[in-house]
């Protein structure tokens, strides 16, 4: 027998006294009232994985277009049993927003079958990503532990009490493009921070393609990527009690060269208001206007090794998925 996963809740003081509104919809609450009052428009695109925007993704990630998921899946399949071994016989793999455990569950093979003596930490802010990585992870018998709370909380909880564990912090997806430049940056600076030398991070990132290939995977012809943007505004009718008319609102995707990055957005295609009343704000918005749901950063090979050096990491290895430009870095800290 395995041992059984726990989750420990970020917000411990819930515990002791909830209020009206629980903490997670107070939250998402006071960043619609803030991020829709902001020129332009924007929201935060974690509040585009509630249960159904997660089973979308998991959609996406079987369309044709989009290929990051398979790219980075074959890499990892291809380089598994070289990182397990790299990490040493006794190891803490941690991954940041595990999603349905699909890539866990190929590099726990190689961590059992190399006989490290491995513990799994995961790290989401979604209960059902947990749920459904520490079943896809339990015909591995590998003790889990899980952490609901951000990735930089996530990685200092799963590094405290470590003895002579190697710490093997895995960040893929590219969710790493997610944040801008310098948040990226910050974010990858907050994760090697509780690191010790030696322990490692392994970051999957996708790399600049040609502008219709990035059209294809981020405004498909089946229309799964628009259902998941829209599923932002059909949550806040829910949740938030909003009445966003999803008829009156468009998905749109654009290539932003010269910020290398992808950005989607939902376009009001009149002039029109919509009441968020549990955030006690009305959004008023013009003909065209647009609600900037999220960005996806592409990188260049180069600008992986900057970033890498600039956190006090060393590229150990680089593999490349040359068909669909996808990269995976190894990176060792210093
Ligand atoms: C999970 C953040 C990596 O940006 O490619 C897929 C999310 N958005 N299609 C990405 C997403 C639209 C995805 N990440």
């Amino acid at each position: 027998m395995s041992a059984m996963p726990h989750t420990i809740d970020a917000p411990a003081v819930r515990r002791y006294g909830a209020p009206a509104l629980s903490a997670d919809l107070q939250a998402f609450a006071a960043d619609v009232r803030h991020d829709l009052a902001r020129v332009p428009k924007r929201l935060n695109p974690k509040y585009l994985y509630d249960d159904l925007g997660s089973a979308l993704f998991g959609a996406i990630c079987h369309l044709p277009w989009y290929r990051i998921t398979r790219a980075e899946k074959s890499l990892l399949v291809q380089h598994r049993a070289a990182i397990a071994a790299s990490a040493g016989p006794r190891v803490r793999v941690i991954e940041l927003g595990c999603g349905t455990g699909e890539k866990l569950q190929v590099m726990a093979d190689a961590f059992v079958s190399c006989g490290n003596r491995t513990e799994v930490h995961l790290v989401d802010v979604s209960r059902l990503a947990l749920d459904q990585t520490v079943n896809a992870l339990a015909g591995t018998r590998l003790p889990v532990v899980c952490h609901r709370m951000t990735y930089e909380e996530g990685v200092a909880r799963a590094a405290l009490g470590r003895t002579d564990e190697a710490m093997l912090v895995l960040f893929l997806g590219s969710n790493i493009g997610n944040f801008d430049p310098p948040a990226a940056l910050d974010l990858l600076q907050r994760i090697r921070a509780p690191l010790v030398p030696g322990d490692r991070v392994l970051l999957g990132v996708d790399l600049v393609k040609p502008d219709a290939e990035l059209r294809l995977a981020y405004d498909d012809p089946l229309g799964v990527t628009a259902a998941f943007n829209k599923n932002l505004l059909v949550r806040m009718n829910r949740e938030l009690d909003a009445d966003f008319d999803l008829t009156a609102f468009q998905h749109l995707a654009v290539w932003n060269a010269a910020q290398s990055r992808v950005e989607m957005h939902l376009l009001s295609t009149r002039r029109q208001t919509a009441t968020i009343y549990a955030a006690d704000t009305v959004a008023a918005f013009d003909a065209g206007e647009t609600i900037w749901t999220e960005s996806s950063y592409k990188y260049e090979t180069g600008q992986i090794g900057k970033m890498a050096a600039l956190t006090g990491l060393e590229i150990s290895e680089m593999w490349i998925n040359a068909d669909a430009r996808f990269a995976l870095a190894l990176m060792t800290v210093a």
